[in-house]
C-alpha cells in the first residue's frame, strides 16, 4: 500500500470545494469527505469530485445495527470511493455485515476503516461517562484487534499509536492518521500534533490534513510540502 497525503476538504458548499480544488492543476490529491459536506451537498457532489480524477474518502463513521449498515455501505459502494469507515464500537458483526455490504458484484471494494476511540473522548469520559474500566490504550488496541478480526483493513488514529497498533495487530494493518501540523503552524483545536515527516517515521500509511493545507495562503504549496516530507515526493 503506498503512503498519501489525504486532504479533509471540511467545507460546507460545492462552491468552497470547487474553488479550492480547482487550485490543483498538475496534480490530483486524495481528499476526504466528511459529514458537513456530505450531508449539504450530497452523493451526486462526491461523483462530481470522483469524476474530477479525485480518490475520495468518505468519513461517514457508521454505526447502527450490522443490517442497516450493509445496505447502507451497497449504497455507498455505488458511489465509487475509495475509502469508508465505521465505528468499531458497532461491534465485529456490524464490521463484517459493513465489509458484505460495501463488496462490489466483481468483488472489488473501498477501504474499510474503523473509528476506535474519538480524539475528543478522554481517559475520565471513558471510565465515567461510557463506563469502560479498560484504558484508553487498551480500548484502541482491542477494537483495533476487533476491526481485524472482521476484516477490514485499518483504523483511524493518532500518529503517536501508529506504532503500537501495526506492533499488535499487523505491520499491513493501515494507520490513518489526523493531528498532522507543520513545525511552524498553528494547533488549531488539535492536542496530540505531529508533522508530515515525524508521522512518517511513526509508520503511518496515510496522513489526514486540513487546515494546514485548506487555510494556507498557498494551498498547493503547502500541499506539496506534506507530500515531500511524508513520501518523499511532489
Ligand atoms: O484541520 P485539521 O488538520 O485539524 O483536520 C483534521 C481532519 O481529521 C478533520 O476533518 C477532523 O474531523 C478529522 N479527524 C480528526 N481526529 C480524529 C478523526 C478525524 O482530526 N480522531
Amino acid at each position: 500500500m503506498n503512503k498519501d497525503v489525504i486532504i479533509a476538504c471540511d467545507f460546507s458548499t460545492q462552491e468552497q470545494t470547487l474553488t479550492f480544488l480547482d487550485k490543483f492543476q498538475d496534480v490530483k490529491p486524495f481528499v476526504k469527505i466528511g459529514m458537513e459536506l456530505f450531508y449539504a451537498c450530497g452523493p451526486d457532489f462526491v461523483k462530481t469530485i470522483k469524476s474530477r480524477g479525485h480518490k475520495i474518502f468518505l468519513d461517514l463513521k457508521l454505526h447502527d445495527i450490522p443490517n442497516t449498515v450493509k445496505k447502507t455501505m451497497h449504497v455507498l459502494s455505488m458511489l465509487d470511493v475509495d475509502m469508508c469507515n465505521v465505528h468499531a464500537a458497532g461491534g465485529i458483526e456490524m464490521m463484517k455485515y459493513a465489509i458484505e455490504g460495501l463488496t462490489r458484484p466483481d468483488g472489488t471494494r473501498p477501504l474499510l476503516i474503523a473509528v476506535t476511540q474519538l480524539t475528543s473522548t478522554s481517559e475520565d469520559m471513558l471510565h465515567n461517562e461510557l463506563l469502560i474500566g479498560n484504558t484508553m490504550n487498551d480500548t484502541i488496541v482491542h477494537y483495533a484487534k476487533n476491526a481485524k478480526n472482521a476484516g477490514l483493513d485499518g483504523v483511524v488514529c493518532s500518529p503517536l499509536e501508529a506504532g503500537e497498533i501495526k506492533m499488535q495487530v499487523e505491520n499491513d494493518f493501515l494507520t490513518i492518521t489526523p493531528g498532522i501540523r507543520f513545525e511552524d503552524s498553528k494547533k488549531d483545536d488539535q492536542v496530540r500534533i505531529t508533522t508530515p515527516a515525524l508521522a512518517r517515521e511513526f509508520g503511518s500509511d496515510f496522513i489526514v490534513v486540513g487546515r494546514p493545507i485548506t487555510m494556507a495562503d498557498d494551498p498547493v504549496a503547502a500541499y506539496k510540502k506534506c507530500c515531500q516530507e511524508f513520501i518523499h515526493k511532489l
